[in-house]
């Protein structure tokens, strides 16, 4: 397609906007300035050893030190990208607040900027322990409405006020840094892909009206914590490894890459299901992934573009938050096979996979 033919992200957001006359401009400058923080992004992770960003983060980091709130190692770029975020997002008047994966608290925005109406939540960079093997990372993204009296009062803003279900996202994506730099975006009409123009330094539109087809042959697991697994999850996996001679009668495929965001893309694109479910492995982490600007703004782009999203046993985006930095078990991708997994937490197991000591021969026997 001609250049000429093709809208740029800006042109989609006022087209969009026109759906709202009522609507202000703040979402959308909000959501350029967002994108143009990921363009930063993409430069640094671009430029990888040539840089000076690559490597373990050390003492100078944001946190003084190399391991984030969640006790996980840091990367300059974790680090990097978390800066590009909140200084590209915090002059504008659109926010009132920001949290991140790399901070333990939300940040407020310094008293020379005025504050806006919107709560911006990311992860800054996601699949970043792939960094250093130049294998695909990006950043995701959730904006929320600021609670009426954060606006009302231009108060400091606190947890409570992020902890929100991800029905109540206004908007959520993700940049892609693969071989092009992509950015994904839902603002609640469907999910839309630009593709970055490296010469204009420009999203362009390609990707209109994304959807996830509704079945799949292609599965996403780490599979190294299988041991760990709730039966449901065993019974799933074990019935896609069975293929054509199993329960299922198709042989499956499976992919790992270890960057969600990745994954995200593929089953955006293709279809397929990704799970990183609960599992037994650490009492303490219900999950492996973060409920606020990891499940929450992958389910909306995913349920946006047709799929589901769901920790096995809820919607994913139903789910009432806890705490900032709350993990959760996370399956998302083609709906029927998402709802056959939800089933599957539903119902009994079947007898090969019950307790040993109930099975047929067992004195137990039930
Ligand atoms: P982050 O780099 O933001 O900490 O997130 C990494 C996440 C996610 O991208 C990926 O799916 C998962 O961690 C990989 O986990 P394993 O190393 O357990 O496979
Ligand atoms: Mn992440
Ligand atoms: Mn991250």
């Amino acid at each position: 397609m001609p250049l000429s033919s093709r809208s740029t992200l800006t042109q989609y957001l006022i087209e969009e906007r026109r759906r709202f006359p009522e609507a202000g401009g703040a979402l959308n400058a909000l959501i350029l300035d967002v994108a143009l923080a990921c363009k930063a992004i993409a430069r640094a992770v671009a430029f990888g050893e040539l840089g000076d960003a690559m490597g373990d983060a050390g003492a100078a980091s944001v946190q003084g030190g190399a391991v984030n709130v969640q006790g996980e190692e840091q990367k300059k770029l974790d680090v990097l990208s978390n800066e590009v975020f909140l200084r590209r997002n915090e002059w504008s008047g659109c926010l009132a607040g920001m949290a991140s994966e790399e901070m333990a608290a939300p940040y407020q925005i310094p008293a020379e900027h005025l504050r806006g109406h919107y709560l911006l939540v990311f992860d800054p960079l996601d699949g970043s322990s792939n960094i250093d093997v130049n294998v695909s990372v990006g950043s995701i993204f959730s904006i929320l409405r600021a609670p009426q009296d954060v606006i009302d009062s231009g108060r400091d803003v606190v947890e409570a006020d992020f902890l929100q279900p991800g029905t109540a996202q206004v908007a959520a994506g993700y940049a892609l840094y693969g071989p092009t730099t992509m950015f994904m975006l839902s603002v609640g009409n469907g999910v839309a892909g630009f593709t970055l123009n490296p010469n204009l330094g420009e999203f362009m539109l390609t990707h209109r009206d994304v959807r996830v087809p509704e079945d799949t042959r292609e599965f996403a697991i780490n599979a190294s914590n299988a041991r760990f697994w709730e039966p449901p999850v065993k019974r799933y996996v074990d019935e896609c490894l069975a293929g054509a001679t199993g329960p299922r009668g198709k042989d499956f495929n499976m992919r790992w890459i270890a960057s969600m965001v990745a994954e995200a893309h593929r089953i955006l694109m293709r279809g397929g299901v990704f799970m990183y479910p609960r599992d037994t492995k650490d009492a303490g982490k219900p999950g492996r992934l973060r409920l606020l600007y990891e499940a929450n703004p992958v389910g909306f782009l995913i349920e946006q573009a047709g799929g589901r999203a769901s920790t096995g046993r809820q919607a994913v985006l139903g789910v009432a938050p806890s705490s900032l930095h709350q993990r959760i078990g996370l399956v998302f991708g083609s709906k029927h096979e998402v709802e056959r997994i939800e089933r599957y937490h539903r119902e009994p197991p079947p007898r090969e996979l019950r307790n040993p000591l109930f099975s047929e021969r067992s004195l137990f026997r039930d």
